[in-house]
């Protein structure tokens, strides 16, 4: 019942379809003329939940019961294989049970799921825990062999990765937007009734991190207004009333950018960056993640398996950041001329990350950042924001304004992965040191330390190049250096 309501319009769709029929009669008429969609077309809701749905995903029907049992064992079951800790180890036979009951399994056919929306990403979050589980839990594959993933798991995965047009990894989507339940079901969707349900270290560390970034999410919905506003606005230039209208909401922006920097900030009070890079991000590496000399992975009984997206979970999935780029006109894969020019560095940087990322996301929420860059979202005639603030006075500060906010976030971004990442690829887990396996944990840290080469992010990229070309991409979207 719940997922019925779920694709339902909220009553805010309605009241806003209901206006836009009463007083909107030149804006619908132009909107009809140009392209009928709209953001709910695309899994979105800029009124409620934005990219989030707006009910808790259900557990799948009984015939995938084993799938939700293994799930529910998992974290009492496995440990990292890295982890060489007692509470580690105790758990090393429970974990070989558990991998040997997953290989027994036969293969279980999805399509029964795929005609609802909300069973298939609980089938694709279920399936990405089992895998990331499966493989970070057992032992190193033998020199020059890759870790397999059985393919009780890597058929499924892809068959309904494939249908939602996702990557069949975990991603941003199975960690933060689908992984939460209602804290009071009787409440309605609101971050602080948000409870994250599987964690991976079983750390409230963990837990706040996977709140932080839906936070973040959750204050970027407003954001998803002002840009659906901005592309309806029937008149814009010449058009004094709705040229103030845009300054003011640029102004908005500008606050809700620095909102989400202080969101991010905010991690620093909740998440203990030792936690996170020992206990938690090792969980998260996907294929790709320690460099092309380290094993892949092969997905059993799946053809061309290693032309799949293997990458792992990271915020540089979440649809709402990448919004903000789309509007704001931040152009990463430096192909319009602007200044200052990028620097020797920055043109060494993986200029098709943020393209690759999203791959990762579901593909309506895909389909939709692409709808939102193309006029066809707009009004008839409508240009670009940034086109129109730069050729409008009125506009042009309010419009820098904006996209230093997001530099400033992207300074602020730096910071915190640096400090979470490349300052904790330096330490040694505290937890073992000085037992008996201290000299293993050392060659772990060693070969974990930039010494053996860059610290790397998703991807397996090299972060601090990423980060800083992401952050000067930014700074070249100004308009006053243009
Ligand atoms: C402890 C907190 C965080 C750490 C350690 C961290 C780390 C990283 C790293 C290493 C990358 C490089 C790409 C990758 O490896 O995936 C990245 C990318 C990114 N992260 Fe974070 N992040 C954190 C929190 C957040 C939050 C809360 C957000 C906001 C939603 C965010 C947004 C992004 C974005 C948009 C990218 C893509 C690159 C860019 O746009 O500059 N991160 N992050």
């Amino acid at each position: 019942m719940n997922v019925v309501i779920d694709l339902l319009p909220s009553p805010h769709q309605y009241l806003s379809h209901a206006v836009d029929l009463f007083v909107g009669w030149p804006l619908s008429a132009t909107r009809k003329s140009v392209d009928k969609r709209r953001a709910a077309d695309f899994d979105v809701d800029v009124w409620e939940s934005g990219f989030f749905p707006r009910q808790p995903l259900a557990r799948l029907p009984r015939a995938y019961a084993a799938w939700e049992r293994a799930l529910d064992s998992a974290a009492t079951e496995l440990s990292l294989w890295e982890d060489e800790s007692d509470e580690a180890a105790a758990k090393r036979v429970s974990g070989e049970a558990w991998r040997q009951q997953v290989r027994s399994w036969p293969v279980i056919d999805t399509e029964p799921l795929q005609c609802n929306l909300r069973l298939a990403q609980r089938a694709h979050l279920v399936l990405a825990w089992l895998v990331h589980y499966y493989v970070h839990s057992a032992p190193e594959p033998a020199p020059g062999q890759p870790f397999v993933v059985p393919k009780s798991l890597a058929v499924p995965l892809v068959a309904i990765s494939q249908h939602l047009g996702i990557a069949p990894i975990l991603t941003f989507a199975d960690t933060v937007l689908w992984n939460w339940e209602f804290i009071d079901a009787s409440k309605p969707f609101s971050i602080d009734n948000m409870r994250f349900v599987n964690l991976f270290s079983g750390t409230e560390d963990e837990r706040n991190f996977y709140l932080t970034s839906a936070q973040a999410e959750f204050r970027g919905i407003e954001m998803l207004r002002i840009i659906d506003e901005y592309n309806n606005l029937p008149n814009i230039e010449g058009d004094m009333t709705a040229i103030s209208k845009v300054a003011r909401d640029l102004a908005r922006l500008a606050g809700i950018i620095a909102d989400i920097s202080d969101i991010i900030q905010g991690v620093r009070a909740v998440v203990d960056p030792h936690v996170f890079y020992w206990d938690l991000r090792p969980w998260f590496e996907g294929s790709d993640a320690k460099g092309p000399e380290a094993p892949g992975w092969v997905y059993e009984g799946v053809e061309d398996s290693d032309a799949l997206d293997l990458s792992g979970p990271s915020a540089g999935q979440s649809s709402v950041m990448h919004a903000l780029d789309v509007f704001l006109d931040v152009d990463h894969k430096l192909r319009s001329r602007r200044y200052p020019a990028p620097s020797a560095e920055n043109k060494r940087a993986d200029h098709g990350f943020m393209d690759r990322m999203r791959r990762y996301m579901p593909g309506k929420h895909r389909d939709y950042l692409t709808w939102i860059s193309t006029p066809s979202a707009r009004a008839a005639g409508r240009v670009s924001l940034r086109e129109l603030a730069g050729r409008t006075p009125q506009l042009r500060e309010p419009f820098d304004n904006a996209v230093m906010a997001l530099k400033k976030l992207r300074d602020l971004h730096m910071r915190i992965a640096c400090l979470y990442i490349v300052t904790q690829s330096r330490t040694t887990p505290s937890a073992y040191a000085g037992c008996p396996v201290a000299s293993m944990m050392e060659r772990l840290q060693k070969s974990r330390a930039a010494g053996e080469g860059p610290t790397r992010g998703t991807g397996g990229n090299e972060l601090s190049l990423l980060l800083k070309a992401g952050r000067d991409a930014t700074r070249r979207t100004l308009l006053k250096d243009n």
